[in-house]
């Protein structure tokens, strides 16, 4: 779950050093403090490690979910709310293509949630029925609320009356007091509906607007005056509320005429307020900070300067006009003797020769080096995170000190040898093949993580997600299909409508090649790298290009435009004019270990060296 769990833990916890102190002043948890945090007494870096509930974790890209620590990459975190909110984790689908139905996640391309139930998709426009999910295409979810049914519906234009469905061209939907029924449209009462000009529609169906009512083009019964559509059902305006955003509505038992909705529940409006969070909202009492939050808003503190006076909170007047600053309550100068603002915050007699160090801390430079608010008492160095750092003997890879070797590279906070074929680097996620099987050795990456045999990645532009290996399931993109739903073309997923179409249409997978699941082979090879100009159906025009030869380290410019050919559109993977990208003869590929074409060469050349 977690890669290369419990490897040198104990050295990911570091506690401050003896030899340095903090600084002077410094207030560690008020201040950007170079991705260090506190857990429980214990400092650890946020990219090494997560805190859930006072609890340390060891991992890279790991989040909270309630108490449980989890990667976003391989797993998804689901909340309900429910007085007191609960959570789960799914393992083996990634947040950033799952949906929660629940506490548990599915893959919203092939599956659909009914009713707190995950189910198969059964054709690419599937809604639901109740419990269960219908073929919008092909069938039809007739009746009331309370007892729906799925039909297999006849035709294009056969509609929903009662449980039974009807021919809207020659039949028509006669709805009386109390029931439906289908009849032939020279009937009377088909006459009665159609003859009234007036007969209202939904959808296309004609409804009494008496006893039924007609919710997102759908006929339901209206069981009493009261009754208002909610989605596609309807509930009792006195008596219960509808709640939550359209099409994700639920009905609740309304506790008294003073209870209004908040997202998915009610809230009593005398007692409580509703506080909106990102995408959802919670209940909480009046005294709450988030309730008072809401009306403070327009309480903002007034600070303002007249002559001779300065306001900070209630005016005092001032003999020097240099004293024009607040800090809370208290005017000061800025050029007053011995202070220092940094940060917004007013340090006092201060020695001459103070700065404000670049996280904010007042220090003398003469007398010694910040380093993320770790003072140190020599001065003029180079800082490594919070420490200090040789940089002819040691390299600094995003805050951590690692001694210097030949082929040393940083990938994240780690370093390695890039001559070593047992270390890979997948996007700052350093990982020993030896500790895996067999299997392992040629071990790919997908994103940070690594790709095992049962597993496929599925990449685009901006995102590389891993998935469980399933037969008749595709790539698309960052996306993993069901073939029997779907077919995919550039990158997008188009809906098939009929099952054994076209086959040849189903493209084969696009994949966005990474440059770091190159072996040493193909990476020294010739390759190319250049800026996308233009994309067409059967070729993309790069500019800037560059023929780079690791092996010899010789680069040489190609005249621009250079034109690549490419078979199939549908099957190459979507490219955005003005990036740059590596490509040879059959594929295209990204770099996601560096930020920058000039890492990148480096990197290939210091690789391919001999
Ligand atoms: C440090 O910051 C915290 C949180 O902002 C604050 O509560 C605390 O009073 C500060 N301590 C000092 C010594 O300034
Ligand atoms: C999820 O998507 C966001 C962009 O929306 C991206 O920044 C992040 O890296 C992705 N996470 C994973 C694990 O792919
Ligand atoms: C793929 O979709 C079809 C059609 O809905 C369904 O019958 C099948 O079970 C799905 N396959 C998987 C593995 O979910
Ligand atoms: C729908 O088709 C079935 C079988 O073909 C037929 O028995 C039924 O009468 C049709 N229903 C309507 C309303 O056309
Ligand atoms: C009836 O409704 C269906 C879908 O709601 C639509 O496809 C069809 O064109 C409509 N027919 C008429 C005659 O409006
Ligand atoms: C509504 O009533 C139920 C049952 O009496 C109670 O558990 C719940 O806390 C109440 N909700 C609100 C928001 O008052
Ligand atoms: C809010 O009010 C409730 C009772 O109305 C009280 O029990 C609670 O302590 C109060 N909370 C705060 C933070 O004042
Ligand atoms: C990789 O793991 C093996 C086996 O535990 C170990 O001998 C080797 O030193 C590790 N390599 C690196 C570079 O840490
Ligand atoms: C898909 O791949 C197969 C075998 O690699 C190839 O024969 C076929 O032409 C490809 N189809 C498309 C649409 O590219
Ligand atoms: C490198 O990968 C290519 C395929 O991309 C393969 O044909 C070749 O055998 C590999 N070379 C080594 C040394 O593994």
């Amino acid at each position: 779950m977690f890669p290369l769990w419990g490897l040198g833990f104990a050295w990911l916890i570091f506690a401050l050093t003896t030899n340095s102190e903090p600084a002077v002043g410094a207030n560690a948890t008020s201040r950007k403090d170079c991705n260090r945090k506190d857990c429980n007494g214990i400092q650890y870096d946020i990219r090494e490690a997560v805190c859930c509930e006072n609890k340390l974790h060891p991992g890279v890209s790991i989040f909270c979910c309630g108490k449980e620590p989890y990667n976003p990459g391989t797993a998804t975190c689901c909340k309900i709310r429910h007085g007191h909110s609960t959570t789960a984790v799914t393992q083996g689908l990634s947040e950033n293509v799952s949906k929660c139905c629940d506490l548990k996640a599915y893959n919203p391309v092939n599956e659909i949630c009914c009713q707190s139930t995950i189910v198969a998709k059964p054709g690419p426009m599937a809604e639901c029925c109740g419990k269960e999910a219908y073929d919008k295409d092909k069938q039809l979810c007739c009746g009331p609320t309370e007892s729906k049914m799925i039909l297999m519906r006849n035709s294009s234009h056969h509609q929903c009356c009662g449980h039974n469905q009807y021919d809207t061209e020659s039949q028509c939907c006669c709805s009386n007091e109390e029931s439906v029924e289908i009849q032939s449209k020279d009937s009377s009462c088909c006459f009665k509906d159609f003859g009234v000009s007036a007969a209202p529609l939904c959808g296309n169906t004609t409804f009494n607007i008496h006893t039924h009512l007609c919710c997102q083009s759908t006929v339901v019964t209206k069981s009493s005056p009261q009754h208002r559509c909610c989605d596609k059902g309807t509930y009792d305006m006195e008596k219960e509320l509808c709640c939550g955003p359209i099409n994700d509505k639920k009905i609740l038992k309304r506790n008294s005429t003073d209870h209004q909705c908040c997202y998915h529940d009610q809230f009593n409006t005398k007692t409580e307020c509703c506080c909106w969070k990102k995408e959802s909202a919670e209940v909480q009492l009046k005294n709450s900070s988030c309730c008072s939050e809401e009306s403070a808003v327009f309480e903002g503190q007034s600070k303002s300067k007249v002559d001779n006076q300065v306001c900070c909170d209630g005016c005092a007047s001032v003999q020097k006009p240099w004293i024009n600053q607040c800090y809370g309550d208290t005017p000061y100068g800025l050029a007053q003797r011995g202070v220092l603002c940094c940060n917004n915050i007013l340090y006092e007699n201060r020695d001459d020769g103070e700065e404000c160090s670049e996280t904010g801390i007042p220090y003398n430079p003469a007398k010694g080096t910040i380093c993320c608010s770790q003072f140190h008492g020599s001065p003029g160095k180079h800082c490594c995170g919070t420490e200090i750092y040789h940089p002819d003997a040691e390299i600094c890879c995003n805050g951590h000190r690692h001694s210097k070797s030949k082929n040393i590279h940083c990938c994240g906070i780690k370093a390695y040898n890039i001559k070593d074929p047992q270390m890979k680097c997948c996007a700052g996620t350093l990982y020993n093949l030896t500790l895996l099987d067999e299997h392992g050795q040629d071990a790919q990456c997908c994103g940070s993580l690594l790709q095992k045999q049962q597993d496929i990645c599925c990449s685009s532009e901006d995102r590389e997600v891993l998935y469980s290996a399933k037969t008749g399931f595709r790539c698309c993109g960052h996306l993993y299909f069901n073939t029997t739903l779907w077919s995919c073309c550039a990158e997008r997923l188009r809906s098939i409508h009929e099952p054994g179409q076209d086959q040849r249409k189903m493209s084969n997978e696009s994949r966005l090649q990474s440059v770091n699941n190159m072996n040493k082979t193909d990476l020294c090879k010739k390759m190319r790298i250049g800026t996308v100009e233009s994309v067409s159906l059967h070729s993309i025009v790069f500019k800037s290009v560059l023929k780079i030869r690791g092996k010899k380290a010789k680069v040489k410019a190609l005249p621009f435009p250079y034109i690549l050919k490419t078979d199939d559109r549908c099957s190459s993977p979507k490219l955005i004019p003005g990036k740059t990208y590596f490509f040879n003869k059959v594929n295209v590929f990204t770099d996601s270990n560096h930020d920058t074409v000039l890492q990148s060469l480096h990197f290939i050349f210091s690789k391919c060296s001999p």
